[in-house]
């Protein structure tokens, strides 16, 4: 086996949320393994890291981690490359918008293998080898639609709800160990060109709480540091979440129905 060397991994790092989790991890130092579809991008995004940071090492690993074997062969290459990962960021995932019956059944198969099973799979590989480390963190990226029940994006903010409860009751049983988990509810990030078009045609309150990739994951990672369960960039989607606690289910019902219906309009 290679000599062992430490190193934070990123899924969804070719754009995105994921993009900016690599270059604030790299601007802090971190060595970084980029994983995300075998898309030309996510070699520039590598490159561009290694030639802004010569003294750092970054590899990238093209992988569909709608598959399910795609966990394993990641893991599998970190083995055999001698990659020691202290920091592992799920952040890789899928959004839709429309009515249920609008989307076919592999999309939603898809979809699920990639929010929620291919997550919690890495975090199962990578687990044993966190704890033998002496401080190690794994962040999973949900949302903000972790804490609603969403018309016309129901798997989504399903999935994003598994997340949220797994990595709150992962975090508990960890409590006593080495392993930080933190997991991240943001609100609408302004990242590929489905989202930006997507939050056009939201409406007032929905955009006051549009963030940027780099200020979620300067954020994010402050707080993955500090070892915070929760990381909810930006004070309006907080407000906004204690809001959701008082207003009765089913206006909340009402107005989140009315929100979502436009993005399949
Ligand atoms: N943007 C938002 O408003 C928002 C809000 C709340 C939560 N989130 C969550 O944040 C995470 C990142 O979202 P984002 O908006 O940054 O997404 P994005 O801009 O679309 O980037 C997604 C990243 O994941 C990769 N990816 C997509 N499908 C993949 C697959 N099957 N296997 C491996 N990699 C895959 C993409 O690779 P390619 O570039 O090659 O496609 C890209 O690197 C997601 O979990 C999302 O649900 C986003």
């Amino acid at each position: 086996m290679a000599e062992q060397r430490i190193f934070t991994l990123v899924t969804g790092a070719s754009n995105g949320i994921g993009q900016a989790l690599a270059e604030d991890s790299a601007l802090r130092g971190d060595n970084v393994l980029l994983v995300a579809l075998p898309e030309p991008k996510l070699e520039e995004v590598t490159n561009a890291l290694k030639a802004q940071y010569p003294n750092q090492e970054f590899h990238c690993l093209g992988k569909d981690l709608m598959q399910k074997e795609a966990p394993q062969e990641i893991y599998d290459w970190c083995r055999e490359k001698g990659f020691v990962i202290d920091k592992l960021m799920n952040n890789a995932g899928l959004g839709n918008s429309g009515a249920f019956d609008t989307k076919t059944s592999q999309f939603y198969y898809g979809q699920m293998q990639l929010n929620m099973v291919n997550l919690v799979m890495l975090t199962h590989l990578f687990l044993k080898d966190l704890k033998t480390l002496p401080q190690a963190y794994i962040l999973n990226v949900a949302s903000m639609a972790a804490f609603y029940d969403i018309p016309y994006k129901g798997i989504y903010s399903a999935s994003k709800r598994f997340v949220y409860s797994f990595s709150r009751s992962l975090r508990k049983e960890l409590e006593a160990s080495n392993v930080e988990v933190t997991v991240l509810c943001p609100a609408a990030v302004l990242t590929n060109p489905d989202v930006l078009a997507r939050n056009e045609q939201m409406g007032f309150f929905s955009k006051l709480t549009q963030a940027t990739p780099q200020e979620v994951a300067e954020y994010t990672i402050d707080r993955m540091l500090k070892g915070k369960a929760v990381a909810i960039p930006k004070a309006v989607p907080r407000f906004y979440k204690a809001l959701g606690r008082i207003i009765p289910y089913n206006m909340k019902m009402n107005i989140l129905a009315k929100q979502f219906i436009k993005q399949q309009q």
